[in-house]
C-alpha cells in the first residue's frame, strides 16, 4: 500500500510539469495612443490587474505622444512579429490603424478596441465609454451653465481619433437645441496643453464676450483654464472638460472648471485584458462594452481631493 501510494506520488510528479507546460500562458499586449498622461496611467494599472488576476503576461506599449499614428502602426507590426496572442488598442488614428488591425485578425490574432474605436467591423470589441453621448452630455452641462446663449469654443485632441470626433459630433447635437448658442471656433490641441493654453488665450482675446469652452479631451479643460485663470475670467467663461485627472480635478475644485466627464480608463483598461483571454480560451465576448462616464461637478471635485489630497 505504501509502496503503491508513493509510486503514485512519483507519477504525478512526473506528469505535474507536463501538464503546466500544456498549460499556455495568453501573452496579451494592450497599445495606447500614447504612454505618456494621467489617463493612460489607469488604463495601464487596470489592464495589469487584470493580467495578475487572470495570470496573463502582459505587455503594455505604445508611442510617446498622441500625434504618432505611423509609430503606433509600427508597435502592432512589431507585437505580431513578436508572435504576441491578442491585442488591445486604442487607435490614434481610427481610419489610419485599420489596415494593420485587419492584418493582425487575418493571422489570427483577436482584436479589440479600447477608448477610441477604429473604422472596421474586424476589431471582435469596442470596450470604452459611448463618447456620442458623452459629448451631448457635456453640451448639455455647457448650455445649462451659459444659460442657453454665447459664444463656445471647441478643443479638440487629435483630429482623426474617432472618440473625439463622436464627442464633438455629440456635443455640436445638444448645443443646435440652443439657437442663440454660436461655436465661434473649433480647434485642435494635439494633445498638448501649451497648445490648448494658446487656442484659449487666441479665443479670449478674439471674443471678448466668450461664454463657454468644450475640452475634448484630457488636455483640453486644463490649457484653458489656466488661460481663463489668467485672464482674470474665471467663472465668466464657463469650462466643461473630459477626465478627473489630478489638474482639472483641482482646476474644478476651484470653480474655474465647471463640470468635468469623467471615464472609466482603469476598467477600460482590465475589461479588455479579461475579454481578450476569454475569446482566446474561444468565449464569445460582447461587440460593444459601454464603461460609463460621471458628471464631476466642483463640489463633488472637492469632496475628492479631501479624500485623495494629492
Ligand atoms: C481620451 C483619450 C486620450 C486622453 C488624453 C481622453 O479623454 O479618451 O483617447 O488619449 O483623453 O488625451
Amino acid at each position: 500500500m505504501v509502496c503503491l501510494l508513493s509510486g503514485g506520488l512519483i507519477a504525478s510528479l512526473i506528469t505535474l510539469p507536463a501538464i503546466q507546460a500544456q498549460k499556455k500562458q495568453w501573452h496579451i499586449a494592450i497599445v495606447p495612443k500614447a504612454l505618456t498622461g494621467e489617463y493612460w496611467v489607469r488604463c495601464k494599472k487596470g489592464a495589469e490587474a487584470a493580467a495578475k488576476q487572470f495570470g496573463v503576461r502582459l505587455t503594455f506599449v505604445g508611442p510617446s505622444a498622441e500625434t504618432e499614428v505611423d509609430k503606433q502602426i509600427d508597435i502592432i507590426e512589431n507585437l505580431l512579429t513578436r508572435g504576441v496572442d491578442a491585442i488591445g488598442i486604442s487607435p490614434c488614428d481610427g481610419k489610419a490603424l485599420v489596415p494593420v488591425i485587419e492584418k493582425a485578425v487575418s493571422k489570427g490574432v483577436p482584436v479589440v478596441t479600447v477608448d477610441s474605436d477604429a473604422k472596421t467591423n474586424k476589431r471582435l470589441s469596442y470596450i470604452g465609454t459611448n463618447n456620442e453621448k458623452a459629448g451631448e452630455l457635456a453640451g448639455q452641462e455647457l448650455a445649462k451653465l451659459i444659460g442657453g446663449k454665447g459664444k463656445v469654443l471647441i478643443i479638440q485632441g487629435v483630429p482623426g481619433a474617432e472618440n473625439l470626433m463622436q464627442r464633438v459630433k455629440g456635443f455640436k447635437r445638444a448645443v443646435s437645441k440652443f439657437p442663440q448658442i454660436k461655436i465661434v471656433s473649433e480647434q485642435a490641441c494635439q494633445s498638448d496643453l501649451t497648445r490648448a493654453l494658446e487656442i484659449t488665450e487666441n479665443a479670449l482675446r478674439a471674443h471678448a464676450d466668450l461664454a463657454g469652452i468644450f475640452g475634448v479631451n484630457a488636455y483640453g479643460a486644463p490649457g484653458a483654464a489656466q488661460a481663463v485663470k489668467e485672464a482674470g475670467k474665471v467663472g465668466e467663461v464657463k469650462i466643461v472638460g473630459f477626465d478627473a485627472i489630478p489638474t482639472t480635478l483641482r482646476y474644478c475644485a476651484e470653480g474655474v472648471v465647471q463640470a468635468i466627464v469623467e471615464q472609466r480608463p482603469y476598467r477600460m483598461g482590465y475589461l479588455a485584458v479579461r475579454y481578450l483571454k476569454e475569446a482566446l480560451e474561444g468565449k464569445k465576448i460582447p461587440r460593444i462594452v459601454d464603461t460609463g462616464v460621471d458628471i464631476i461637478t466642483p463640489e463633488q471635485a472637492k469632496k475628492m481631493l479631501l479624500a485623495s489630497p494629492k
